[in-house]
């Protein structure tokens, strides 16, 4: 047979999902992959089921279904006070991951050069592949997972055309400040570059942080494409539906990339999504109190069993620094990738390895997550509790 394409021969699967098959083959609690396991909420479920009876069942418009794009812009330009015009700058999509490969697509010819901060969510570096782009690595520094801005001016120097922004930041947490944002802004626009924002974890931001869209600051909503989802704002990541929303000659291009792409996200959730759009702020507020919760509940269980980790300002996610463990005879030589195989057989609890995060050679991380009920979460910290007796 003849080869296939190169292109498939340069990167993996999913790290991220392919732990989640192995925690379910070996019936291990799943903090890997980042989804919750409680529902969406009741009254896009009473929706759905309405929907099930009386359609759509059939393609929306390519671009999204209106009277959801209505609804997606009244949130967007509640929180930045730009005046989005549904009809021409926004795109329903199957999820924010579609919607950052498109942009990409959108934006980028092979060979263009696009600044990634690293650690960075796995996805972007298939996205530079698929799209042709040539990534540029900028690191976040810990503990803060600060960057420089000599370094980052120096990825636009080089010429990137786009800068991929996630905010708040999957793995590390980070909730980029307001000041930060503007140093990004500025060089974005010296150098009249994109920037491509993946923001689907917006409502999960912990006091005192506060998540800033970068397309409401000045000047930039007519270089930013901003992609989010409603996939962790509405626990509801099977339904794959997200958005992408930028200026309309942007979005105009963008709809042909999306259209032969998928040709449409999923009619009838479409529908039952606008009645999550509808709750309004108050739902906003109780999922950030929700989660606030979670986080400090998680991150004390992780304290008392005496794990080191990272304190994230936004996203679901914590990093575990296992470089203790890696220390001990019987794990030396072990990558994180072979602990984390470890950790679901013998502890029965899943992580991804740290190294699928960075482009620096950092081995010593892995990442949990805690979108999950109280139960669970117990449950995982009693199982965690083993790897306290290793150490002991
Ligand atoms: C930063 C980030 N972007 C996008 C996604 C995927 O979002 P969606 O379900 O909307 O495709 C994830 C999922 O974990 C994520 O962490």
């Amino acid at each position: 047979m003849r080869k296939l394409s190169e292109r498939v021969g340069t990167f993996t699967d999913s790290v991220i999902r392919r732990m989640t098959r192995i925690s379910d083959a070996h019936g291990a609690i799943n903090l890997s992959q980042g989804f919750p396991d409680f529902d969406p909420p009741a009254e896009m479920l009473e929706r759905l089921s309405q929907v099930a009876h009386e359609g759509p069942h059939q393609y929306s418009i390519t671009f999204g279904a209106k009277n959801l794009r209505d609804a997606i812009a009244s949130k967007y330009n509640k929180a930045t006070g730009l005046d989005t015009n549904p009809d021409t700058q926004i795109i329903v999509t199957c999820g924010s991951t579609e919607a950052m490969i498109c942009a990409m697509m959108t934006v980028c010819n092979p060979g263009d050069k696009v600044i990634v901060f690293s650690p960075f969510y796995e996805n972007y570096g298939a996205d530079a592949i698929l799209s042709g782009a040539d990534p540029i690595y900028v690191p976040l520094v810990p503990p803060e997972y600060d960057f420089d801005p000599v370094c980052l001016e120096q990825g636009f120097q080089e010429g990137a055309k786009a800068l991929v922004l996630c905010n708040p930041s999957n793995p590390c947490g980070k909730v980029f400040t307001k000041e930060e944002l503007t140093v990004i802004a500025d060089l974005a626009k010296k150098y009249d570059a994109y920037v491509i924002t993946d923001e689907v974890y917006e409502h999960m931001v912990y006091a005192p942080s506060v998540h800033t869209i970068i397309a409401s600051l000045p000047g930039m909503a007519e270089r930013t494409i901003t992609c989010n989802s409603l996939s962790k704002t509405f626990s509801a990541t099977g339904w794959r539906l997200g958005y992408m929303i930028g200026p309309k000659d942007v979005i105009e291009a963008a709809k042909k990339v999306h259209d032969f792409l998928t040709v449409g996200a999923p009619a009838p959730l479409q529908e039952a999504a606008v009645a999550g759009l509808n709750l309004g702020e108050k739902y906003y507020e109780d999922l950030n109190r929700l989660y606030t919760q979670k986080r400090d509940y998680f991150l004390q269980g992780l304290d008392e069993i005496g794990l080191k980790h990272n304190i994230p300002q936004g996203t679901y996610f914590v990093l575990v620094d296992i470089s203790e463990f890696l220390a001990l005879p019987q794990f030396k030589g072990w990558t994180d990738l072979e602990f984390c195989e470890w950790m679901i057989k013998e502890i029965g609890v899943a992580a991804v390895p740290g190294s699928s995060f960075f482009k620096e050679p950092v081995y010593h991380l892995i990442r949990l997550h805690f979108a999950r009920q109280k139960e669970t979460i117990d449950k995982a910290l009693r199982r965690l509790q083993k790897l306290k007796k290793i150490l002991d």
